[in-house]
């Protein structure tokens, strides 16, 4: 390996590839997978009564600490489910005002649009990259906030003590939002079982999947029937075909789904270990890297949940290269690093032409650190941390190299 950077001609840190995502397919199939998806075939029950979509979401409850768990297509509609069922809306009256940080994925505010609630998008705490108490806090609008919405971004657990402070002192009610956050711990408790409700995703790049999928998870019986109801045509969860009690629509899910996810339950506790290893690691290592901040955990996080190991990148320190050049000669060498998102949410298309046209649903509150980590994010994915010890030097001999070219050429 030369000096010269791949991007320039010279030979890459790596040319091998990276751990499969999801696992290694052939084995599990052959594990398996194979035949519990026969059985669904053969059975010829590949719907409701949903018994294996139930055992998963009792399953997956379980594992969150939590009484209970409802299978849902999307994490989109999950968190909509959650937020329908914690605040008993019906659909069709204005559901108030939900706080949510200006860092995360669309679906965290549209799926609030969509329940006919209002957004307050509020900043940061720009070393963990989730809702900043404080300034949720000061967000509140007591006539018409009725609803925290945390994200666990990046698989980073939110402040969650401050926030259910927060919550009780105004009234508020909290929904998780858990798409990144599979297997991560606050004080030795999941989250998934620190608000009213959670919702995760099991979309294909969510560190547990079966391509697409959700979950609501809650404590609450009511909350529970509330959720079944939006899910299954306003029934009760033993009221019956014909017992339609609430307006809901069908978002049932099919038995394939559960078979995957039931399987790869049971390799998420010892593949976020493994993430949590990894991940220390890395951080050990860059630590010393001048330019690079690695990932920050807040003392409360007994395990990270590291859908992507977030790193904070300056330009100074690289000579004034651009984050996207530092990217772009990154990937070259091998390894596959990303920026994120590339705008604080509310300042998408989607968000402003909404704000433009309504401008009673969308608030914006003054958010810096979400433009500074929006402009300085370098991000690697979960199924990296899935590495040997020999890849995750490679990592660390890509960033090395790059500076040391960058700084120098
Ligand atoms: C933070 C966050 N919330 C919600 C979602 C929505 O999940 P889904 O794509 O399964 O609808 C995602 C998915 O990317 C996400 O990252």
């Amino acid at each position: 390996m030369g000096d010269r950077l791949a991007i320039d001609g010279g030979a890459p840190v790596r040319t091998r590839g990276w751990p499969e995502w999801p696992e290694s397919r052939a084995e599990a199939w052959d594990e398996g997978i194979s035949a519990e998806l026969r059985d669904v075939f053969l059975g010829g029950v590949e719907g409701s009564p949903a018994t294996r979509a139930n055992a998963f979401a009792a399953q997956f409850a379980a594992y969150c600490g939590v009484a209970h768990g409802e299978m849902m297509p999307h994490g989109t509609d999950s968190l909509m489910a959650a937020l329908t069922a914690v605040l008993d809306l019906d659909g069709f009256r204005a559901g108030g005002e939900v706080i949510v940080p200006n860092y995360t994925f669309v679906a965290t505010a549209s799926a609030a649009l969509d329940r006919r609630c209002s957004v307050a998008f509020v900043d940061i705490d720009p070393r963990t990259r989730t809702i900043d108490p404080a300034a949720a806090e000061a967000a509140i609008d007591p006539g018409r906030t009725v609803a925290i919405l945390p994200v666990h971004v990046g698989g980073h657990p939110a402040d969650m003590g401050a926030l259910r402070q927060i919550a009780d002192r105004h009234g508020l009610k909290i929904v998780e939002d858990c798409a990144q956050a599979h297997g991560a711990e606050v004080d030795g408790r999941k989250v998934g079982s620190l608000g009213d409700a959670g919702a995760f995703s099991f979309q294909s790049s969510k560190n547990l999947t079966s391509g697409e999928g959700g979950i609501v998870t809650t404590d609450d019986d009511e909350t529970w029937h509330r959720a079944v109801a939006f899910k299954d045509c306003g029934r009760h969860p033993t009221g019956g075909e014909w017992s339609h009690q609430r307006i809901g629509g069908n978002f049932r899910t099919s038995e394939y789904l559960a078979v995957l996810l039931s399987a790869r339950l049971t390799t998420l506790e010892a593949e976020t270990v493994r993430r949590n290893e990894n991940g220390a690691y890395l951080r050990e290592q860059l630590a010393d890297v001048p330019g690079i901040t690695p990932p920050h955990l807040a003392p409360y996080t007994t395990m990270h949940g590291y859908h992507h190991f977030m790193m904070l990148y300056d330009e100074s320190e690289f000579g004034g290269r651009s984050r996207d050049e530092f990217v772009a000669a990154v990937c070259a060498e091998g390894v596959p690093v990303g920026s994120g998102y590339r705008t604080p949410l509310s300042d998408s298309a989607a968000l402003r032409q909404l704000a433009g046209k309504h401008p009673t649903l969308v608030r914006r509150l003054p958010c810096p650190n979400v433009e500074r980590v929006v402009a300085e994010s370098v991000r690697l994915t979960h199924s990296h941390l899935l590495g040997s010890r020999d890849d995750m030097d490679d990592i660390v001999a890509a960033v090395v190299k790059v500076r040391s070219a960058l700084t120098t050429g």
